[in-house]
């Protein structure tokens, strides 16, 4: 027995060393970890389990016989995150640049395999070269095993992608067709040419950090849900998101233990100022609603007229919708709708019920947004919310013009309940907007335009400038305090915690893409 322990052993070390030392020391010099390392971080103590550490690469194309490295530059198993099982697969870059081929697609999948057959999440940490150049088309094929996997799992379980490194060419699709990309700054990129390509075919020059870093897609592209300063902090951000998330789409995300306290908030009386056109702090309203400390955003710097991310509520896993009046607004846009929406149907899938904040003054105009598509655009939000049958409550803060009213989770299109506060202005458009256009007549005769102008806008603000006649019609279900929102909406979500909907028997439907 001792020989065949020593066997083993031999292999055990071989495969821990990677790439060699050297290679270790040049990651380690870029500011990047090594695959274990980051598995480490990831994961429980003591609680990873490696499958197919021995694994190796069967080709010989440019002499790849003589560069054999157990593993094949990834590493793969399973372990758990704060007592919860996960899958996990790291690739290696001091193997052959952690270039994908077929022994390593192939532990890809198993592992995505398995966490599809027993119902846990998925957690990749790339960083890798893209396809192993002297493997070819097979390699090719490992990545399409990959993304088919992607999608049968999408909505089955939570799928989430670390981008520690390069990521380039087709490699960049398998993160884009999980849950939530996460980057570090300074050390991760991806795009789908790099910026030699791209020189040569637009003759643009940029750097592969300004073309596909972090900032670029958390800014620019939306691409990247979160980004971490480093990789620790990269990891700590999926530890998070995961912790608001159920294992798989049959499941209920963790509810954390609470102690029932003093429910009202009397600073929310405080926060909508009395002049409508003045802004106002829409994340100073969530994080006075939820649970202290609990707000997460998801793509906090992209598309910020719309924010989006977890919270808790009196303990139980809740997403948020909100409109950002302090910027642009708040208005609908492409981009809001297209980030809020599938945000929406992240939380529908892994059953985490939406709370909508509204102060919306309605869809954006110009050219711009038209012929890039609002129309379809802002049709995915519209569809996302109509689809959820998660519980879905809204309150209405401020304004809600126009097709926005109908857009953000109305309870025409399946809201549960809908709360407006005082402040609520629920109108066809603006009451100055509206004069101008009923009273076009009138203030044109008038001896004194600008006075009639004022009068006509007053009197439609008083007519419509308010919650009662959406109460009236029962459209609001109740005019709320803003100070009572938390307790009501603890109480509304617990009510709605057996809610059964389903959707009309069919293939799919049809989301305007
Ligand atoms: C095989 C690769 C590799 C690859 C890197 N290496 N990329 N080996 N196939 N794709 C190896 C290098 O030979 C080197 O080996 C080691 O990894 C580290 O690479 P360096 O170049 O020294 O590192 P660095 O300077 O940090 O540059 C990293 C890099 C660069 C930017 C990723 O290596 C690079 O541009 N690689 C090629 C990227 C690429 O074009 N990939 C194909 C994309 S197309 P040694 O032995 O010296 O350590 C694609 C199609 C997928 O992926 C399609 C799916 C649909």
């Amino acid at each position: 027995m001792e020989q065949h322990r020593n066997r083993l052993e031999a292999l055990r070390q071989e495969a821990l060393l990677g790439g060699g030392e050297k290679r270790k020391e040049a990651q380690h010099a870029k500011g990047k970890l090594t695959a274990r390392e980051r598995i480490n971080l990831l994961l429980d103590p003591d609680s990873f389990e490696e499958l197919g550490m021995l694994v190796k690469h069967r080709s010989t194309n440019f002499g790849l016989d003589k560069q054999q490295f157990l593993g094949d530059g990834v590493v793969t198993g399973y372990g758990k995150i704060d007592g919860r099982l996960v899958y996990v697969f790291s690739q290696d870059f001091t193997v052959l640049g952690g270039s994908l081929a077929e022994a390593h697609a192939k532990k890809i999948c198993r592992v995505m395999d398995l966490a599809m057959q027993n119902g846990a999440p998925v957690i990749g940490l790339n960083d890798s070269g893209g396809a192993r150049i002297q493997e070819g088309v097979v390699s090719l094929g490992g990545y399409a095993d990959i993304f088919y996997r992607n999608v049968r799992a999408s909505g089955v379980v939570p799928q989430l992608s670390a981008v520690l490194g390069p990521c380039a060419g087709g490699a960049v699709y398998s993160p884009a067709l999980t849950d939530f990309i996460f980057m570090a700054e300074g050390t991760s990129y991806m795009f789908v040419t790099g910026p030699n390509v791209v020189k040569t075919v637009t003759h643009e020059e940029v750097s592969s950090e300004d073309l596909g870093g972090a900032k670029a897609h958390s800014t620019k592209s939306g691409v990247t849900h979160f980004t971490g300063r480093n990789e620790a902090e990269v990891i700590q951000h999926i530890k998070k998101v995961l912790s608001f998330l159920p294992q798989n789409c049959e499941e209920e995300p963790l509810k954390l233990a609470y102690e029932p306290s003093d429910e009202s908030r009397a600073k929310l009386d405080a926060v909508v100022p009395e002049n409508p056109q003045q802004p106002y702090d829409m994340r100073s309203v969530i994080q006075e609603i939820c649970d202290d400390g609990t707000f997460t955003e998801v793509q906090k710097d992209y598309a910020e007229n719309m924010v989006i991310g977890f919270a808790r509520l009196a303990g139980n896993s809740i997403g948020v919708v909100a409109n950002q009046p302090a910027f642009l607004a708040g208005v609908l846009d492409i981009k809001a709708s297209t980030k809020a929406a599938r945000f929406v149907r992240t939380c529908d899938a892994f059953n985490v019920p939406l709370l909508v904040l509204e102060d919306v003054p309605g869809f954006l105009p110009g050219t711009d947004q038209e012929w890039n598509g609002i129309i379809t655009n802002g049709a995915k939000l519209l569809y996302a919310f109509s689809e959820a049958t998660v519980p879905r409550v809204t309150v209405i803060t401020r304004k809600a013009y126009g097709g926005a009213y109908d857009v953000m989770n109305s309870q025409h299109i399946g809201a549960d309940l809908v709360y407006a506060w005082p402040t609520a202005e629920i109108a066809v458009m603006g009451a100055k907007g509206a004069a101008e256009i009923i009273f076009k007549r009138e203030i044109a005769n008038a001896d004194d335009p600008e006075a009639m102008w004022k009068e006509k806008e007053a009197q439609y603000a008083e007519m419509f400038a308010h919650p009662y006649n959406a109460a009236a019609r029962g459209y609001v279900d109740e005019v709320i305090l803003p100070r009572n929102t938390r307790a009501k909406l603890i109480k509304a979500f617990e009510m709605l915690r057996n809610k059964v909907d389903t959707l009309p028997r069919k293939k799919h439907g049809n989301l305007p893409l």
